[in-house]
């Protein structure tokens, strides 16, 4: 089963055109009532934001919907979407995906009570409001919250950068056929992250085609121990200040600078005029004529976050299969004077990480476990790149990392974690049209 062209107007805007508006609001239900649930999609289907109206003038608050396997099978949905990691729920995947068990995790996330999440976006939190109310009013009590997660972007010149500091949301892949793709971009197939389009080989009940995987992860970030710990591990190339020396090690651990500029095109110093150039801020491989790619990481550590997720010339030829589609956005409030003073966390500040592909274990969990947690990936080089410095996960213990001093490369750090996992869910944001009247669900 596979489609020729994408229709637009039948996928969910989030997938295809990450809505990062400055909030967003995840409110997690659960259905008790199916027959009256059902009724009321059906009614509440159109105002579900369309991946055609996400590409272009969106409206002012935006609406999408998912699904759990244990929502699905509340309501009644039988149908097997080909997705075993789905059907099982993210808490099946915990040692999979390293997290020391599930002691950290948001209560909700360990029960069966999930069944859906609506994702609102807007520029301001009062449509956010108005718009939930709207729902509340629609499904009555056919739905009952369950969780619900307010963010928002970080405030002023921190706008789109997560609370490391770090500018996000500047790689994606270029979906074939869906508008043009920038320089560096991975162009994949549509079914890389559309169930049934044109790349997706696994079998599905064609009423899914169109719909795609999201996966959820809150991920609680300890801002004052990561800055504590660059201050104290500062990387001192000659010349450089404390400060220099301490956002250095940080930019190695990312593998961009903290305003974005890819360290494998400006290794020793951000470059504010390139950061900001879509037509450069991406355009790299990791690959250079003058250098061997398996052994030279005086450029870009092996390890460095958005080397381990996305390896580009790593593989040859590169690979096209093992992409997401994210759309994250920062929770909490900003370090407080006392938390930095301490080095101490004292409230909850993270990601809310969403990603979106056909298949969670060639997407998602695949770069989590088999690129971020694995001590030899990227594979056949001279040194073991060691944890992805920022969610290579240990199962709670310290994590090694080699590489990020490039005067000493095989000098060996140990990291605590500064990521810590508090659960999520896995869901289907199924297309529009199995949530009309007469639709599947
Ligand atoms: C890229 C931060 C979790 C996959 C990035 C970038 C930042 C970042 C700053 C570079 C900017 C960009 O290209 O968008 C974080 C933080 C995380 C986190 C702070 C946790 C708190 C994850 C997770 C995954 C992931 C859980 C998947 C398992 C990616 C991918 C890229 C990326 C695929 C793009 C790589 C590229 O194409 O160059 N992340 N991230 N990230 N991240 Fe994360």
């Amino acid at each position: 089963s596979s489609q020729a062209s994408l229709n637009l107007d039948n996928i969910q805007g989030d997938v295809l055109f990450p809505i990062t508006t400055s909030t967003k609001t995840f409110f997690f239900f659960g259905v008790n009532n199916a027959a009256q649930f059902k009724r009321q999609l059906g009614n509440f289907q159109s105002s579900i934001t369309t991946a055609s109206q996400a590409s272009g003038q969106r409206p002012a608050t935006t609406v999408n919907i998912g699904f759990t396997q244990d929502g699905l099978n509340t309501l009644g949905v039988k149908d097997d979407l080909g997705d075993n990691s789905f059907s099982n729920g993210q808490i099946n995947d915990v040692q999979a995906m390293g997290d020391p068990g599930t002691g950290n995790w948001v209560n909700a996330f360990t029960t069966h009570n999930v069944h859906g999440v609506f994702i609102l976006a807007s520029g301001s939190s009062d449509n956010i409001n108005t718009e939930l109310n709207m729902i509340r009013n629609t499904f009555g009590n056919s739905i009952s919250q369950q969780y619900r997660l307010d963010a928002s972007q970080r405030p002023g010149d921190q706008a789109g950068h997560e609370h490391f500091g770090f500018m996000d949301g500047i790689s994606q892949p270029c979906v074939d056929g869906v508008g043009e793709c920038l320089p560096g971009q991975s162009t994949i197939a549509p079914g890389v992250l559309i169930l049934g389009a044109q790349g997706d080989s696994t079998n599905r009940p064609s009423w899914a085609n169109g719909g795609s995987m999201m996966v959820f992860r809150q991920l609680q970030q300890l801002v004052p121990e990561f800055n504590s710990f660059l201050n104290q591990n500062a990387i001192m190339m000659p010349g450089f200040t404390p400060v220099q020396g301490a956002d250095f090690l940080g930019a190695r651990m990312f593998g961009r600078w903290q305003d974005g500029t890819p360290l494998d095109l400006s290794p020793r110093a951000a470059n504010p005029s390139l950061a900001s150039d879509p037509q450069r801020n991406n355009n790299f491989t990791f690959a250079h004529p003058d250098e061997d790619i398996s052994s030279d990481q005086d450029r870009c550590p092996f390890a460095a976050h958005i080397r381990k997720t996305n390896p580009r010339a790593d593989f040859q030829p590169q690979n096209v299969v093992n992409h997401i589609m994210r759309s994250s956005i920062a929770y909490g409030p900003e370090v407080s004077s006392s938390e930095s003073q301490f080095s101490k966390t004292q409230q909850n500040r993270g990601l809310a990480f969403v990603c979106y592909q056909s298949q969670i274990d060639q997407g998602f969990l695949f770069q989590q476990q088999n690129w971020a947690n694995l001590q030899s990936f990227p594979f056949g080089k001279n040194e073991d790149p060691g944890f992805d410095p920022i969610i290579g996960a240990n199962a709670g213990q310290p994590r090694a990392v080699n590489g990020l001093d490039p005067r000493n490369t095989t000098r060996t750090m140990t990291l605590p974690d500064f990521v810590v996992s508090q659960g999520g869910a896995y869901f289907f944001f199924p297309p529009l049209s199995a949530m009309a009247s007469n639709g599947r669900l």
